[in-house]
């Protein structure tokens, strides 16, 4: 319910940044590390449904969402009033160390979104890239392997063991020493690049060939090999969609030499494609589901979920003192009853609603090369001509501070796409908005051409 003083549409009175959100930048300059990104002046001081307001009371419609964490929205009521009922009652016991029945409730919803239930056990944590560090940690001890393989272009966190796997962009890595040892990158399928002009659905059989004729013969034995882990959406790698087949290759691999497929659906996951794991759409069964980001609308929690004949380490093996806070998963579980009462469904709904309105970009619009993902996880790519492909970074990044100017707030992915990663509680209203805002802006980044 929206109250008079509220709005469903972005509403702009000032120059950007405003006065007031001007302070505040000068303020966060003052204190904070320069390796925050903040591509653009957007200062946040309240928010409500799928609207975030500035301190000068600015309103936008946020297409970003947190990184794809507030899901529900901001600030659902069910999900506040949960926080606040949990707040009152306790807030940290350290899941370590006692028992409370809240890390089993969450742990049980969690294991239910998985095909086989009782197959499951959870482990949770504060962040994506704890999420990362306790799998491999897991598939490690589990095999007794230490070799892994991820793919060029995937992003899994940025503490010593999930950069070594990240693969995105060299300023992530650059600088920080030797990562850890034992990890081959591959690349990952990108339809829209594809150098043997594979589609959508086709392309990545030879990075399958790769794999088991390279790697497994001249670098790694499958049997040193402990996991292969996957994102099957990238997100901050430019929201690229893995093949269906290409994830059912891997399973197949994984399963013929006792390999563990770790699926990564911190960004993907959630409900966020119109099931509750961008997985599903291919029918595999992975050993590890790691969440994170959507699954709290912004509280801080992660989740490794594992096979129980995966998970058999010993007690003491793995541990974290803030991971599965009561506060945390009584968020969680309000999140997830939203997800599961309409928000799933609402994200398959408006998310073929807005590709049936965009899929034609790159006929209309010279800048745009592709459009793709799922339900509301839809990447738009820039190039600076559509036969050549050349990626157009700075054509992006106006398309984006166009869209800022205009009251819709976007993310950059990859070297040169924007993400659209919505709150799932968006309607066909919010959409055609969002729409009309970055046809305007792209038509305006095309005028400078
Ligand atoms: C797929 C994926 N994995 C892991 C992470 C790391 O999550 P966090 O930033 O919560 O550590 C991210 C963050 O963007 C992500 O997109």
């Amino acid at each position: 319910m929206i109250t008079a003083s509220e709005t469903k549409l972005p509403r702009i009175s000032t120059a950007l940044p405003g006065p007031k959100s001007q302070l505040v930048i000068d303020y966060d300059k003052k204190y904070m590390s320069p390796s925050y990104l903040r591509d653009y002046p957007f200062v946040a001081e309240r928010g409500y449904g799928a609207i975030v307001e500035d301190p000068d009371g600015n309103a936008f419609l946020d297409f970003a969402a947190g990184i794809a964490v507030c899901s529900t929205g901001h600030c659902h009521p069910k999900v506040v009033e949960a926080i606040q009922k949990q707040a009152a009652e306790l807030i940290h016991i350290a899941g370590n160390d006692f028992y409370h029945r809240h890390m089993p409730q969450l742990a049980e919803r969690l294991v239910k979104t998985m095909p086989k239930p009782q197959d499951y056990r959870v482990f949770f944590g504060n962040s994506g890239t704890e999420a990362v560090e306790g799998a491999i940690k897991l598939a490690r001890y589990a095999t007794r392997r230490d070799k892994l393989i991820a793919f060029y272009g995937c992003f899994h966190g940025r503490t010593l063991g999930s950069l070594s796997l990240t693969a995105s962009k060299n300023t992530q890595r650059k600088g920080f020493g030797t990562l850890l040892g034992g990890i081959e990158h591959i690349p990952y399928p990108y339809a829209y690049r594809c150098a043997l002009g594979h589609t959508k659905e086709t392309c990545g059989g030879e990075i399958i060939e790769l794999l088991e004729q390279q790697i497994f013969k001249r670098l790694f034995a499958p049997e040193e090999v402990a996991a292969i882990i996957v994102e099957p959406i990238q997100g901050e790698g430019g929201f690229i969609p893995a093949p269906l087949f290409f994830l059912q290759e891997l399973q197949r691999i994984c399963n013929r030499h006792g390999i563990v497929l770790i699926v990564d659906e911190v960004q993907a996951g959630m409900g966020r494609t119109g099931k509750w794991w961008a997985y599903e759409h291919a029918g595999i069964t992975p050993d590890i589901v790691l969440t994170a980001k959507g699954i709290a609308s912004g509280m801080p929690i992660s989740a490794f979920i594992a096979k129980e004949s995966i998970m058999q380490w010993k007690p003491g093996a793995h541990g974290t003192t803030y991971g599965g806070n009561p506060v945390c998963i009584a968020s969680a579980l309000a999140t997830m009853e939203l997800i599961e009462g309409g928000l799933m469904a609402n994200a398959r709904k408006i998310g073929d609603y807005v590709f049936g309105k965009i899929n034609d970009w790159p006929q209309r619009f010279k800048i745009v090369g592709d459009v793709r993902g799922k339900g509301l996880m839809i990447g738009v790519e820039f190039v600076r001509d559509q036969k050549t492909k050349e990626k157009a970074a700075d054509l992006r990044d106006r398309v984006i501070d166009n869209a800022f100017h205009r009251g819709l707030l976007t993310l950059g992915s990859g070297e040169n796409s924007i993400r659209l990663s919505p709150p799932l509680i968006i309607d066909e209203e919010q959409a055609d908005c969002a729409i009309r805002i970055l046809e305007e802006s792209i038509r305006e980044a095309e005028k400078n051409l």
